[in-house]
């Protein structure tokens, strides 16, 4: 019994380990979850985006969460504070304005979340690392450009970006700087846009009409999207002279400024670097505590007619790169994904495997304990008592016809009939002949009075036990000699081996042949 109580904990313990090892590899590496608040969605943006994408492809522990609040300071706010929610690990944040989203960023790094704000300022101090090109250069690099491509001399319209962010104020201010110096120049007027085209072109055509008599040399839009929304206000107005626009941005790709610049619907724009996965290399720095600038600035340049071409040529070979390795990405994805899959399957093989050899040796060992309690059986059937030994049946039977017959020397009369009756079944356990009545003859009783004595002390028939008697004898020479089963058969008298197979199976829960092993 303990040795199956054992195979059961063993069994068990096999059962956890296996469910132990299927739940490991089922899960992956712990992730460090980034959230990216975007103050908007467009093709910078967009571009920016699936350069940071890119960038968390180099690290399989890193898991990026988008939220784009398109151009709205509430609706950024929610996302951020839903994002902290989330449980991100990390926040890299492009606020919509100085003022506005400054509170959320607050919370978030008070809540001992890092805090990488890229491109556009905060008025707080709370971040961890800050991360853009310089929009105040850009807009006086620009605003040098303008000087020199109208000789000095002419008129300039100024269409700013959004009100309150930080790359308006700065690109305006390194714009007036830079003009400010040349004479010759007039900026007509700074028209508050808010980065989209649509603002743009209301407000530029807004102007047009309040200013007809007003002639404008060249418009510079606080990014390309605004420079475009104004030419096209400019365009609408057929009898006005067309002025030279330039904006900012540089995308590479369709309707990106370079390709703008190259065919000559700006005159000129400047790269306004997104470099998304600069930002993640930033940002898994920070996460595993290793060194980094907390103040990056990033490299620009910019874009005019003399370079569009090769720049978009770049630009375009830089995209047709990332295309290949977004889609080697994608395909790895795939592939490892079947892996894992796989390697589930081959756990779940193993483990059915390891729990089918885990149920064989258990029934292995019960039918090894079955056959050693048979084994004890036999040495305890009622035909290997001794005579002496009183029995449990010859105790219990009452008011049957044994007891008609007892009296104060019953034990002693009962021992003797099972010695006497004992004697004559061996005499005759080799003849497959013999009847009831014969060995009734042989107890000088009738064939009934043998049957209800026999009956009533063991509460089996003569027949069953010289049938018992028979298979008794057998077991033991199966035990102790090397007889065949048919030979053993023939010689405790059963006349058919099958039929002795089944009654000795029957009698033991074992066929012959088991009693070797
Ligand atoms: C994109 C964008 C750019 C602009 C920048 C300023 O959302 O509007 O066009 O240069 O943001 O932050």
């Amino acid at each position: 019994m303990k040795q199956l109580y054992n195979m059961r904990k063993f069994f068990l313990l096999t059962i956890i380990v296996i469910a132990a090892m299927l739940t490991s590899c089922a899960g992956g590496k712990v992730k460090y979850r980034i959230g990216v608040s975007q103050c908007s969605d467009d093709i910078w943006r967009n571009k920016q985006n699936a350069e940071l994408r890119m960038g968390a492809y180099f690290h399989d522990n890193v898991e990026l969460k988008f939220a784009a609040a398109y151009d709205s300071d509430e609706r950024q706010v929610q996302q951020i504070d839903s994002l902290v929610n989330d449980g991100i690990d990390l926040l890299i944040v492009a606020p919509n304005q100085v003022q506005t989203i400054s509170p959320a960023i607050d919370r978030a790094y008070d809540k001992g979340i890092p805090v990488i704000v890229f491109e556009r300022k905060t008025s707080s101090q709370k971040y961890t690392a800050f991360i853009s090109a310089d929009n105040y250069e850009m807009g006086h690099v620009m605003g040098e450009y303008i000087v020199s491509r109208l000789r000095g001399q002419g008129t300039v319209l100024e269409i700013e970006g959004l009100e309150g962010s930080s790359p308006a104020i700065e690109r305006h201010n390194g714009f007036m700087d830079a003009v400010k110096d040349a004479p010759g120049i007039e900026v007509v007027a700074s028209l508050q846009g808010d980065w989209t085209e649509p603002t743009a072109y209301e407000t530029t055509k807004q102007w047009l009409s309040e200013n007809k008599d007003v002639r404008v040399d060249l418009v510079f839009g606080a990014n390309d999207r605004t420079a475009m929304g104004a030419r096209k206000a400019f365009s609408s107005l057929t009898s006005y002279p067309s002025p030279l626009y330039c904006g900012i941005d540089g995308l590479p790709g369709e309707n990106g400024g370079i390709q703008l610049v190259r065919d000559s619907l700006l005159d000129a724009s400047y790269i306004y670097p997104t470099h998304g996965d600069q930002i993640i290399e930033l940002a898994v720095s920070i996460l595993e505590g290793k060194p980094y600038e907390k103040e990056t600035m990033l490299m620009s340049a910019l874009v005019t007619r003399d370079n569009a071409k090769v720049l978009l040529m770049q630009g375009e070979e830089l995209m047709r790169q990332a295309d290949q390795l977004d889609s080697l990405h994608k395909k790895a994805d795939n592939y490892l994904q079947k892996l894992g899959a796989q390697r589930v399957i081959n756990w779940l093989a193993l483990g059915i495997i390891v729990l089918f050899i885990v149920v064989f040796v258990l029934f292995y060992l019960y039918h090894l304990r079955k056959i050693a309690l048979q084994r004890e059986r036999v040495v305890n059937t009622l035909w290997n008592l001794k005579p002496s030994e009183p029995t449990e049946t010859s105790e219990e039977s009452d008011g049957s016809e044994a007891s008609d017959h007892t009296d104060d020397n019953e034990p002693v009369a009962v021992s003797h009939f099972i010695t006497r009756f004992k004697e004559v079944i061996e005499a005759r356990l080799e003849d497959s002949d013999v009847s009831v009545e014969d060995l009734a003859a042989d107890m000088n009783l009738s064939r009934v009075q043998l049957y209800r004595k026999v009956k009533a002390i063991s509460g089996s028939s003569p027949v069953e036990l010289l049938r018992t008697a028979r298979l008794n004898r057998a077991y033991q020479m199966l035990l102790t000699t090397d007889k065949s089963v048919s030979e053993v058969a023939y010689t405790v008298g059963f006349t058919a081996p099958s039929y002795f197979t089944k009654c000795f199976k029957e009698e033991y829960g074992m066929v012959p042949g088991d009693v070797r092993k």
